[in-house]
């Protein structure tokens, strides 16, 4: 038997850890998964929402961390992921994505000495004031196996001296999650909830820190919106640090009074998808928003100045668009202007549903060379 002990704690952990354990329940009977929920989000719509959804086995462990700064939450993670890890003594531990909990599962893992695997491996944007640049970079650089979801990424992995054999292409494991939802996304009723026409409207997700916590910029993006939002309504399902953050600079109130924008809590993610799917225009800083946007041919202009996704600039149809509100304005109203799509997208190769089998064969093979018997 393979042990492995997977690490997750914010929604798009939840999201990406999804279909790899479906993969391994329905075909690969040599491998175990334990689940450890490091607790990093918490509220319904931000976690339990994901497990119902998805149908993600309860959690084996719950570790319960919540909220903190960035050294206290990932130190409460390792000290409570430690204990467990050396209870269950797994062969591999594997941590998805670019959170704090994922720091804290690669730390402890590469400490005890145990064989680590990263989802979603080698992705860079460049800009280490991120502090999920700063999560991946260390997470690579102690990985074991590091699963990456393109062509970019090995380059960015070599150009750091990560050794070839370290490196597996499987692709997009998002794209997995999206791909077998798509038919129970499309039952979604999320737009007649709302009242909103499809392809009539623009939805909007934020919650990038240096986009929500500086005043300056959280008000330039304010900004833009309301004037979107007095052409096409504009959805916006609130991220928890935002919605904070929109209060602390007494910036809820204008935004509320606009008609044209519709203030919403998270949603689930087949709301998510359906939302997506059927916009007229897509504004973002999320990772995973500017992915599934490109493989549904929704235009998206990324509230940011770089991008670790460059796939998705290249073939997908994403923009970078920085956070400067008359920039910001310009680019939807050309989108909104035209009469298509204004790019057609190509879906990057291995973007295709079948990643988390890749990594589990790959990971099989992996134990099965290193294992000391
Ligand atoms: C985290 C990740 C970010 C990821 C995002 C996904 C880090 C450093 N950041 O950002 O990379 O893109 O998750 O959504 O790991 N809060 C709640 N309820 C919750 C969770 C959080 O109210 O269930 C509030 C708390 O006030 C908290 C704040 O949101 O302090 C930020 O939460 P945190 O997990 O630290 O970072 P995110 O902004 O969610
Ligand atoms: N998402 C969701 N509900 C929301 C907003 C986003 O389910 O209210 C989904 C979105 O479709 C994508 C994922 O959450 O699948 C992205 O997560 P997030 O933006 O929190 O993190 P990031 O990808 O930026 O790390």
């Amino acid at each position: 038997m393979n042990n492995l002990l997977c690490v997750v704690g914010a929604r798009p952990n939840f999201i990406k850890i999804a279909p790899l354990i479906k993969a391994a329940t329905v075909g690969f009977p040599d491998i175990k998964i334990t689940l450890v929920h490091t607790g990093q989000h918490y509220d319904y719509n931000m976690s339990k929402v994901f497990f119902n959804d998805l149908k993600i086995p309860r959690p084996d462990i719950h570790l319960g961390i919540g909220s903190g700064s960035h050294a206290s939450q990932t130190g409460e993670i390792m000290i409570a992921l430690e204990k467990v890890v050396l209870k269950a003594r797994p062969d591999v531990i594997v941590v998805v994505g670019d959170v704090n909990s994922t720091l804290a599962g690669a730390l402890v893992a590469a400490k005890l000495c145990i064989p680590l695997a990263h989802i979603e491996a080698g992705l860079r944007s460049f800009d280490r004031t991120m502090p999920e640049e700063l999560n991946r970079v260390i997470t690579d650089s102690l990985s074991d196996m590091l699963f990456v979801p393109g062509k970019n990424a090995v380059l960015n992995l070599k150009n750091e001296g990560i050794p070839a054999k370290n490196i597996f292409v499987v692709g997009n494991i998002m794209i997995d999650t999206l791909k077998q939802y798509l038919s129970a996304v499309r039952k979604s009723q999320i737009t007649k909830s709302l009242r909103i026409k499809k392809n009539g409207y623009a939805v909007v997700t934020m919650h990038r820190a240096g986009n929500v916590d500086n005043k300056r910029v959280l008000t330039g993006l304010v900004k833009a919106l309301v004037d979107i939002s007095r052409v096409i309504p504009v959805v916006f399902p609130i991220h928890p640090r935002t919605k904070k953050q929109l209060k602390a600079f007494k910036l809820d109130g204008l935004l509320r009074e606009e008609k044209g924008i519709i203030i919403i809590e998270p949603v689930s993610y087949l709301d998510s998808i359906n939302l997506l799917m059927n916009a007229r225009l897509v504004l973002t800083d999320s990772g995973g928003v500017q992915e599934e946007t490109s493989v549904l041919d929704v235009p998206c202009l990324t509230l940011r100045d770089e991008t670790e996704w460059t796939e998705t600039l290249r073939q997908g149809t994403n923009q970078l668009v920085g956070t400067e509100s008359t920039r910001i304005v310009s680019a939807a109203s050309r989108i909104l202007k035209s009469k298509r799509n204004y790019k057609k997208t190509k879906i990057p190769s291995y973007w295709d549903g079948k990643t988390s089998v890749r990594i589990l064969q790959s990971i099989r093979k992996w134990v099965a060379k290193h294992k000391v018997s």
